[in-house]
């Protein structure tokens, strides 16, 4: 069943949906993506109009779900932009320790379906057996949160197949960090023992999560309007310990946004610090 083109009143309630419920802000011509999101769904659901798709999301949680999920954009590799993970290793981890604390807290918000914080817990694993006694396997907890149910399943699973597992990866990573199963390349028991997961949308609350030393919050800003911006990162701020850390995208910057934070400059990139 072919979708009819989306109007204008419908477009623009679309849009205000989207971004009450995620943030998510859209361009004023972006029929054609909402378009192409979501014709699969509506087909499925025997949906012609988007004027009735709307009707049915208001009473209906599930399709409201999976329309959020369609329109969240999850792209994501193994040590995406190799940065935030050198840093971790490098720089940011032996820091921390030097404070003796008993936990490392790490948050990967927005963390789609798991490879920004399995990769952080493989640069743990290289560094702890790079420093052998540093550490202990739960002395750093990494939380990856998104607001979608169905990347956090796979994130979960721990389990990716083809071009997924490839993705950003070295074969000798692959090989040391994986195990080949029936279903697919599974992250190995020591690296998923140090990540667990969470459903949560970032416009909500984060009294739930705890202090953490270093929040990554990557390549998701970007979707989100000013305001949104500046209110997320004033309460990520207060999720960070004493001059704990924030990690954004590389095309992500705070200026504008929020002036609690230090800038550092290390190698050919920057990170952000709590000021104290
Ligand atoms: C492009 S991925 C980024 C994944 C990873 N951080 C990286 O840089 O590779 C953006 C993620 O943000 C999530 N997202 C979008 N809006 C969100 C919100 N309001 N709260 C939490 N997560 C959200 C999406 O579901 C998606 O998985």
């Amino acid at each position: 069943m072919a979708a009819e083109a989306i109007t204008t009143e419908d477009y623009k309630a679309f849009r205000v949906f989207l971004e009450d419920a995620s943030g998510i802000v859209l361009g004023d011509n972006k029929q054609y993506l909402v378009t192409s999101r979501l014709t699969r769904l509506m087909s499925d659901n025997e949906i012609i109009t988007f004027g009735s798709l709307m009707g049915r999301m208001k009473s209906d949680q599930r399709l409201r779900q999976r329309i959020m999920d369609a329109m969240t954009t999850n792209e994501t590799s193994w040590f995406r932009d190799s940065y935030p993970f050198d840093i971790l290793k490098e720089k940011l981890l032996p820091e921390i320790l030097k404070k003796q604390k008993p936990t490392i807290r790490i948050w990967s918000a927005a963390c789609s379906t798991g490879q920004e914080p399995y990769s952080l817990s493989m640069m743990v694993q290289e560094y702890q057996q790079s420093n052998p006694g540093s550490l202990t396997t739960d002395s750093v907890q990494i939380i990856g949160t998104d607001i979608s149910p169905r990347v956090l399943g796979i994130a979960r699973s721990g389990c990716y197949e083809g071009v997924a597992v490839s993705r950003g990866l070295a074969p000798e990573r692959q090989k040391r960090f994986f195990r080949e199963t029936p279903d697919g390349w599974s992250v190995q028991g020591d690296i998923q023992k140090r990540v667990s997961f969470r459903e949560l949308n970032l416009m909500q609350n984060y009294a739930l999560m705890g202090r953490f030393d270093i929040i990554y919050c990557r390549n998701v800003l970007i979707y989100f309007s000013t305001d949104l911006k500046r209110d997320i990162l004033a309460r990520m701020s207060k999720c960070l310990n004493p001059d704990g850390y924030l990690v954004l995208g590389g095309s992500e910057s705070i200026s504008n946004y929020s002036d609690e934070f230090n800038l550092i400059r290390w190698k050919n990139g920057v990170i952000y610090q709590l000021k104290s």
